[in-house]
């Protein structure tokens, strides 16, 4: 996904810079701004217990199954529905059940109805963000997860697995630049093409880990853990406003909406790291709050915090530092046209090794 933030080009480095500050006995890392949860899913795969959070519910459901899962789906209930699951190895059952969905016939729901053109044709405003055949197919994937979950067909690690693997595929299949905080007036090529439900990449391994969807000021001190990272927002772009399509399709729930992009309320998804005037505060009571032994910081040298902010913020718990990396700005599209100063940032992973937990 081309996500607003991604760490996914700098997983090394981070890797690499946390391994240079921290004990050899730490077990439990912390990624409570998880957005994809690719941070959470390296280091899962490094061994560590993982406790993910984000305050979008799509977040949550991506890393509900990237971190929560982590023994193999077998799908056993579902042949009841699906009577050829049974001859189908257990290990191959995620990839015949997303291809079973992948062929359901569309349907006219909430996706089509109010997100593409042949839906929204007859109403105030037309939209556009996916081709009308993608929108009932989504509409359709959608309502079968729901409709096995609640006749039990499948459990709650299989749902999740099931949502995540929707929400990366139909974000391939968008009509937008990159977000969803406009849409394109012409479909483009990737968006022509037929939506197919690829199953999410499951990692296997003994640890259990947790996942949270939760406001971070108010999780953090119920958390206890080894290392906590920190990835918030670096400016005023709200995640809820330029994924609120995902968010309609993780929830599913009818929302209202409104405008001209087809907006959900999002008053309790309002992040206060967006803001110029809260983000210092939040940031102190946060990094106050917390119980780990070390606190990491992804922060660039643009965002709404100035590292002399952070460098004083960080301080109040122990002994500070930070590593840089030069990093290729993410351009979100190109209609935004804002003039930047350079092409590349410079990335900061701050520190601070805690002296009082
Ligand atoms: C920079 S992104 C994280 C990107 C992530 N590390 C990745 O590589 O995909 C910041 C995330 O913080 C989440 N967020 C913003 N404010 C939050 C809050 N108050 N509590 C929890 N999550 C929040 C956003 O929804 C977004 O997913």
């Amino acid at each position: 996904m081309n996500y607003i933030g991604s760490k996914l080009s700098l997983l090394e480095f981070l890797e690499n810079s946390i391994d240079k500050v921290v004990d050899k006995d730490c077990r439990v890392f912390c990624d409570l701004f998880a957005g994809t949860g690719i941070v959470g899913s390296y280091f899962k795969k490094k061994g560590y217990k993982i406790i993910a959070n984000d305050i979008q519910y799509y977040s949550y459901v991506l890393n509900r199954h990237y971190i929560g899962n982590h023994k193999e789906l077998t799908f056993s209930k579902l042949s009841k529905e699906i009577s050829k699951l049974k001859k189908i190895k257990t290990k191959d059952r995620k990839d015949f059940v997303c291809g079973y969905l992948s062929n359901l016939k569309g349907k006219k729901g909430f996706v089509y109805k109010n997100y593409c053109l042949g839906g929204t044709k007859n109403k105030k405003i037309q939209r556009q963000y996916f081709l009308d055949a993608n929108g009932m197919r989504c509409d359709a994937i959608r309502q079968k997860i729901e409709e096995w979950k609640k006749e039990k067909l499948i459990n709650n690690n299989e749902y999740y697995f099931l949502l995540a693997s929707l929400i990366k595929s139909i974000d391939k299949y968008a009509n937008t630049a990159s977000v969803y905080g406009a849409f394109l007036k012409k479909l483009k090529k990737s968006a022509q093409k037929n939506l197919i439900l690829q199953p999410a990449e499951l990692t296997i391994n003994d640890q259990e880990h947790k996942v949270y969807n939760k406001d971070i000021n108010i999780l953090t001190k119920k958390i206890k853990g080894d290392i906590l990272y920190l990835d918030p927002p670096y400016n005023h772009r709200q995640y809820a406003t330029n994924y609120h399509v995902l968010e309609t399709i993780a929830k599913y729930d009818n929302p209202k909406i409104y405008g001209k992009t087809g907006l959900r309320d999002y008053q309790n998804q309002k992040s206060l790291y967006c803001s110029r005037s809260q983000v210092k505060k939040a940031f102190k009571d946060l990094v106050l709050k917390a119980k780990t032994k070390y606190i990491f910081l992804s922060y660039n040298n643009e965002g709404l915090m100035t590292l002399k902010d952070i460098k004083a913020i960080m301080s109040l718990r122990g002994k500070y530092g930070y590593f840089t990396k030069k990093y290729n700005r993410f351009k979100a599209d190109k209609s935004e046209n804002r003039s930047f100063k350079a092409n590349k940032t410079v990335e900061y992973l701050h520190y601070v090794i805690c002296k009082n937990i």
